[in-house]
């Protein structure tokens, strides 16, 4: 095992990642960046998605820059849309296969860092399973290089976060009308974290965050939302309605975790589950999705459903955060 450095208090990271100008260098968490700046990223993502079926937006803004994607832990989405927004924007961009890299040789996070700073890279997408990887990485770069955080153990993914709050906001009128109801192992989820933070930062009017007793948060971490146990009631009369998968990797011990028949049936996202939630309610998932255990499949292909919107979405974000820090880098 590698040696790292104990978990840093919250508001610490979100100080370090604002550079002397008040720009944004990394990004760590969604906890402590003000509404404007989100308002800002959610402004520039948009300005990045084009009409369904044409050509995607490209630009030159990191043409000379390098990315790289550092997944320690596995990935779909947010690694081929970090790939993928990395290219759409000019910049070469790096794939680390974690598989056959030299962390798997006992080489330390920071070794494997200091490597890549010698090759010039200039951003580091980080996703790894330890809680304080990505700020400790940023505490130990040159001053030129951006760490963005591409998923942090159950602490938090800010990319989904900002994802999530502009496909919210692009069907429904203001947060602060709105009820929005996740659902499902909110304990272990970095994505309800950073959904949360954004969500309460941006003014929303009802968070509700239901699951079994042992899949729930502590409510210290989610200060203002209402937890529940109880679906019916959690999803009445939601305009938002998002499940999460049981994240089964990081929970140690599965006894008192429902099996998959009684948790569909409590804690399942279905036509039927949905009738409690508003008629014009739309219903999320951050993907990978377990279908049949915390969402019914047809539900999830359904006019209600908005999850490949979610993962358009992820692009845009992820081009609108790497600009950002692109710029902030030109600047100094
Ligand atoms: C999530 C993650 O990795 O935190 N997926 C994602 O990034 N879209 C959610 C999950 O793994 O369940």
């Amino acid at each position: 095992m590698n040696a790292i450095e104990p978990r840093t208090d919250l508001q610490d990271e979100a100080s370090l990642q604002l550079d002397a100008n008040g720009k944004l260098r990394h990004l760590l968490t969604l906890k402590g960046l003000d509404k404007g700046l989100l308002i800002d990223m959610l402004d520039d993502a948009e300005g990045y998605l084009t009409a369904p079926g044409s050509q995607p937006a490209r630009s030159r803004v990191l043409a000379g820059r390098t990315v790289a994607n550092l997944f320690f832990e596995a990935s779909t989405r947010t690694r081929a849309s970090f790939d993928l927004a990395g290219k759409r924007l000019g910049a070469d961009v790096l794939n680390l296969d974690v598989n056959t890299s030299s962390r798997k040789k006992g080489e330390s996070i920071l070794d494997t860092i200091y490597t890549l700073e010698a090759m010039q890279v200039d951003v580091m997408v980080v996703r790894d399973a330890s809680a304080g990887v990505p700020a400790y990485i940023a505490r130990h770069v040159l001053d030129h290089v951006s760490i963005l955080n591409a998923g942090e153990s159950d602490v938090s993914h800010p990319t989904q976060g900002l994802l999530d709050v502009l496909t919210i906001r692009q069907h429904k009128d203001s947060f602060e009308n709105l009820a929005v109801a996740i659902v499902g192992d909110i304990r272990h989820s970095r994505v309800a974290m950073s959904t949360s933070q954004a969500l309460t930062t941006l003014g929303v009017g009802e968070l509700r965050l239901i699951s079994p007793a042992v899949l729930a948060p502590d409510p210290e971490s989610v200060p203002g939302a209402i937890i529940s146990d109880n679906l019916k009631e959690g999803i009445r009369d939601a305009d938002v309605v998002m499940a999460l998968r049981i994240q089964r990797e990081r929970i140690g011990n599965l006894d008192g975790i429902p099996g998959i028949d009684e948790y569909f049936a409590n804690f399942g996202i279905s036509h039927e589950s949905m009738m409690h939630a508003k008629p014009d309610a739309i219903v999320m998932h951050p993907g990978p999705m377990n279908r049949g255990i915390e969402i019914e499949g047809s539900l999830a292909d359904g006019p209600r459903s908005v999850i490949t919107r979610q993962v358009t979405n992820g692009v845009a974000v992820r081009m609108a955060v790497l600009d950002r820090v692109g710029k902030t880098m030109a600047a100094r």
